[in-house]
């Protein structure tokens, strides 16, 4: 079953050339997936460097540890696999006594396999449990108990803040009516309400009506803007001088995230504006190595549709 892990890794060349690996570097992929990145990321630093892949999804790193498995002797570097949320990096790094990193990858969201998997409910396009969690072993939250139990004004506000969903309240409103009958338990059932909500004139634009209040579910299920903070923050303190730390992200609200969080890091003066020269003397820990977010060309977006919103950011320890 492993052996159709089926994920395109998106903007696989421009990762590799910006992440920087050379022979024995330590190379930390964040969110390991199916090793589409780290099956070839390997081949850089060969058999004198160290894979660290993190993923908190079991299937995911079963197909991974498989894939990873047959590279020739000569180029497998050292492997550590572990099983566990970006999130509590620390955790993760310090279990594989590695000192430091000189290079981070985070591509985040979930993968191809996940959506494709109706049983984990991430998909509006397929009937399944509204489940959406990427760690089923650890995490008790569910989108079904989020539809089932939040009031009114916090389902419009994870709705509202974690998509930009014009008609949230409208869907909320709806959400409360619908499961005063019996509980929404299933993403077809779901959709149907997110359908009945927003008036069919306004449903032409923007793609699935679905999509955006299922993006935003998975954000609150998976505490992900959460979890991207801290991950970011510790990789930052866990990278080699000249390190880089290399950003996938698929949605704006991530890459705000990773835009700000570089930002702080390049300019960590907190001298009032009037000043004429700093005085605090706080000094810049990264250099942003992209001004602009790196984007898929149009032919990687037409072999890879998922790729469509992706943008790769990168930065450098100083
Ligand atoms: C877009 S996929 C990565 C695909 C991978 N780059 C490839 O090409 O095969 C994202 C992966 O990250 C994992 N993931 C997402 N958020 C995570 C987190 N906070 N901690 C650990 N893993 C996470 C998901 O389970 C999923 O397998
Ligand atoms: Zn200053």
């Amino acid at each position: 079953m492993t052996s159709e892990y089926r994920h395109t890794p998106v903007l696989l060349a421009e990762c590799l050339e910006y992440s920087n690996l050379k022979p024995q570097h330590t190379f930390v992929d964040a969110t390991l997936g199916g090793a589409g990145h780290s099956s070839e990321a390997a081949k850089l630093i060969g058999s004198g460097g160290t894979l660290i892949g993190i993923d908190q999804d079991e299937v995911a790193l079963a197909a991974a540890r498989q894939k990873l498995g047959t590279l020739p002797d000569d180029v497998r570097p050292r492997l550590e696999l572990v099983r566990g949320n970006f999130g509590a990096m620390d955790e993760a790094l310090l279990s594989t006594e590695v000192p430091g990193v000189d290079a981070f990858l985070f591509d985040l969201g979930v993968s191809s396999v996940q959506i494709d998997t109706p049983s984990r409910g991430f998909s509006f396009k397929e009937n399944g449990p509204l489940d959406m969690r990427m760690d089923p072993g650890k995490q008790t939250l569910t989108a079904a108990e989020i539809i089932n139990t939040y009031n009114a004004a916090d389902l419009t506000r994870i709705i509202r803040t974690y998509s930009d969903e014009k008609w949230a309240s409208r869907i909320a409103e709806f959400v409360v009516r619908e499961r005063q009958n019996a509980p929404i338990e299933t993403s077809a059932q779901l959709v149907d309400v997110i359908k009945a909500a927003i008036p069919a004139s306004a449903r032409r634009a923007g793609g699935h009506p679905a999509k955006r209040t299922f993006q935003a579910l998975r954000i609150e299920v998976n505490g992900e803007l959460d979890v991207l903070r801290s991950g970011l923050d510790a990789a930052i303190r866990w990278l080699n001088p000249g390190g880089r730390l290399v950003v996938i992200s698929y949605h704006s609200l991530e890459d705000r995230i990773v835009k700000d969080t570089f930002a702080s890091f390049a300019n960590r003066c907190t001298c009032p504006p009037d000043l004429p020269v700093c005085a605090c003397g706080k000094q810049p820990i990264l250099d942003i190595v992209t001004r602009k977010p790196i984007v898929p060309t149009a032919e990687e977006i037409e072999r890879n549709p998922r790729a469509r919103s992706a943008k790769l950011r990168v930065a450098q320890k100083r």
